[in-house]
């Protein structure tokens, strides 16, 4: 007997569920430090460009196919286009659960930087010496503890189901994020750096934008908007059919979007508030996340003792309700093609995605082979995985470069070319084609294909865009 699929309450839900799943370390880390690379102004113009001319096509065709087939992943694709282009869907699955394995590695660190700060709070700050953050990154029980923990969570409420887990879930933190954020925004604005950090952010300066920032404008949308690899292909698939795709995809770009500019405001006003900041601060982002961020909210930051241990349920909570997602579609694709009750895909996918957490957890310093795994001068592998060393670093290159633009390039092209546009506009329930949906056809059909074609080719001809 198969069970009645299961549904979002509203569309409400589905936008809880979806924003959540793009509002994620993403937002919360690399947009501001790709951002900061391309001296900002120009490159955030650019982004949203390409998050409203093919990230939001992108997300509609993605959700599209989630709701007019009540599938997702691969058995969706089977459904409606046949049995060859059900290997997209198999294409995206493999990138959610390499993106998730590494993904729920770096979240774990937000609860080891709650626990720290809370006791800072309490206890007052100590600044750890230089090696402590490494320490700690190598530091093999820690890493796999920490990882377990988060990937414990995550598995226990997709267990819960679509309404009573993930959209439960989301709709409680979305609210918080969105209200963590702005208290952090607003704290931020009292401090000095202020006015650099807009006229930085805003201002348009095309000059001094790097030539690849267009590609990593289009690179950063496909991640930060969760696109090509099924995520909103399994969340439309709960969606009601009276659901509108429009409204709700448009929603989830525009808080996915607004996220990533607070978030850059916020940690733009921080830095340019630093004047010995800013000259060191290239290295990554992540050293800014959990290390000089905590020391600045106890240093420099009024009300930091607050903030800060506040700060990082803002990072868990942003990362879990992405996590959820790419679970999900793990979950939904071994529910809806192997037919298994919820209980055991999520036994399952969890058990093989945590063996894979533990190669990227031990590739920081826990395991020597693990962190000095590279293929640099081996011949077919380096193309895909660039001159990156480490499985964590090697897992992000694969997925941010190579799966997610070519999962959203076979979805335009499935839907755009694929499906007949009599089919579409039918499923859309709409009598005639309207200007808005002949611009959808059209971003689908030529600017988005390629876009990413370029992006694809750029890759494989060393670009590095993760
Ligand atoms: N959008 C998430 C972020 O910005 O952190 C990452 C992500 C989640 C990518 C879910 C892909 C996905 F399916």
């Amino acid at each position: 007997m198969t069970m009645p699929r299961e549904s979002f309450g509203s569309k409400l839900g589905f936008i809880a569920a979806a924003s959540g799943s793009a509002v994620g370390l993403g937002n919360l880390w690399k947009f501001p430090y790709i951002t900061w690379e391309n001296n900002g102004g120009a490159f955030v113009l650019v982004y949203l460009a390409a998050a409203l001319m093919l990230g939001l096509p992108i997300m509609m065709a993605e959700i599209f196919i989630g709701r007019t087939a009540k599938l997702s992943g691969a058995p969706a694709y089977k459904k409606l286009g046949g049995n060859k282009w059900s290997k997209l869907g198999y294409l995206g699955a493999a990138a959610g659960g390499i993106i998730l394995s590494y993904y729920m590695v770096i979240a774990g660190w937000s609860i080891r930087s709650f626990f720290q700060c809370l006791n800072w709070s309490f206890t007052g700050y100590v600044q750890p010496d230089s090696k402590e953050f490494g320490d700690f990154l190598a530091d093999s029980r820690a890493q796999i503890l920490l990882t377990l923990a988060f990937t414990l969570v995550n598995a226990f409420i997709i267990f819960l189901g679509v309404g009573k887990g993930i959209e439960k879930a989301t709709k409680i933190m979305m609210p918080v994020l969105v209200l963590l954020m702005l208290y952090l925004v607003g704290t931020a604005l009292t401090m000095p750096g202020r006015d650099e950090a807009f006229s930085m952010i805003f201002s348009l300066d095309f000059k001094n934008m790097k030539p690849e920032g267009y590609l990593e404008a289009v690179g950063q949308a496909f991640f930060s908007l969760s696109l090509g690899l099924g995520a909103m292909v399994a969340y439309g698939s709960y969606m009601k059919k009276s659901d509108p795709i429009i409204s709700s995809a448009a929603w989830v770009v525009v808080l996915d979007t607004l996220f990533a500019l607070l978030s850059c405001v916020a940690m733009f006003t921080i830095i340019l508030s630093v004047p010995e900041l800013k000259e060191h601060l290239s290295g990554g982002t992540v050293g800014m996340l959990f290390i000089t961020l905590p020391e600045l909210f106890y240093t420099k930051m009024p009300g930091g003792l607050i903030l800060a241990p506040l700060f990082f349920v803002l990072v868990a909570f942003a990362a879990l309700s992405s996590t959820l997602s790419l679970g999900e579609v793990v979950t939904s694709l071994l529910i809806d093609r192997k037919g298994w009750k919820r209980s055991k895909a999520v036994m399952v996918s969890t058990t093989f995605i945590f063996t894979g957490s533990i190669f990227a957890a031990l590739s920081l310093g826990g395991n020597q082979f693990l962190s000095k795994l590279n293929f640099e001068n081996t011949p077919v592998l380096k193309i895909f995985f660039h001159n990156k060393t480490g499985v964590l670093s090697l897992l992000d290159h694969l997925a941010a470069n190579w799966l997610l633009p070519v999962g959203g390039l076979g979805v335009t092209i499935f839907v755009g070319w694929f499906l007949h546009s009599d089919f579409l506009l039918d499923k859309l329930g709409l009598k005639k084609s309207t200007i808005g949906f002949k611009l959808w056809l059209w971003s689908l059909r030529v600017l988005a294909p390629a876009a990413i074609i370029i992006l694809i080719i750029s890759v494989a001809l060393g670009k590095d865009f993760s």
